[in-house]
């Protein structure tokens, strides 16, 4: 099984989204996801502002958009077992992942990746911006470079990972 965390700050907006919308794409490759799956996915937070709150209204607005309910999901923030249990961690920022880098055990570290850097046609875009303080938009273009980097990474494991689809 192939274990992914996705991490931002608060773990109400876009590690959430990320979450939502990277199930709808495995989901609809036909791979199996879960506890009995090929892979497993979750999400969490640098900090933990927000334990235990339902994504941000405006993230669940802008996900439902496109199907995709994330109503469900509970914010959580990342603990050092995280590390150890996942394979794949993905910053959604620079500063979210340097917090990782200097909280992951150096054994670890080869699993944190900023998740940008799996999307297909995004020149020099590094960040999902934070759309916590912005407008409604903000969220859509956050969603907009969520959906790029989660068919780049589904692309990037299905390979390298071999994975069975249905
Ligand atoms: P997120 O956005 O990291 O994408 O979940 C934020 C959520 C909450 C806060 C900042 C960013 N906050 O300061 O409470």
């Amino acid at each position: 099984m192939v274990k992914i965390l996705f991490v931002c700050l608060g773990n109400i907006c876009r590690s959430p989204t990320a979450e939502g919308v990277f199930r709808h794409k495995a989901r609809e490759a036909g791979i199996k996801d879960g506890f009995i799956g090929e892979i497993f996915i979750d999400s969490a937070g640098t900090a933990g502002f927000h334990m235990a709150a339902p994504p941000d209204k405006r993230a669940q607005l802008t996900t439902l958009k496109f199907g995709i309910d994330i109503g469900d999901l509970q914010a959580r923030k990342i603990s050092l077992q995280d590390f150890a249990d996942f394979d794949y961690i993905l910053a959604m920022d620079e500063d979210n992942l340097n917090i990782l880098l200097n909280n992951c055990p150096k054994e670890h570290q080869h699993k944190l990746h900023l998740f940008m850097s799996f999307a297909k046609n995004c020149p020099g875009i590094t960040e999902v911006p934070d759309p916590f303080y912005g407008k409604i938009d903000d969220f859509d273009k956050a969603y907009d470079f969520i959906d790029r980097a989660a068919q780049g990474f589904l692309e990037y494991i299905m390979e390298k990972h071999n994975l069975p689809t249905s």
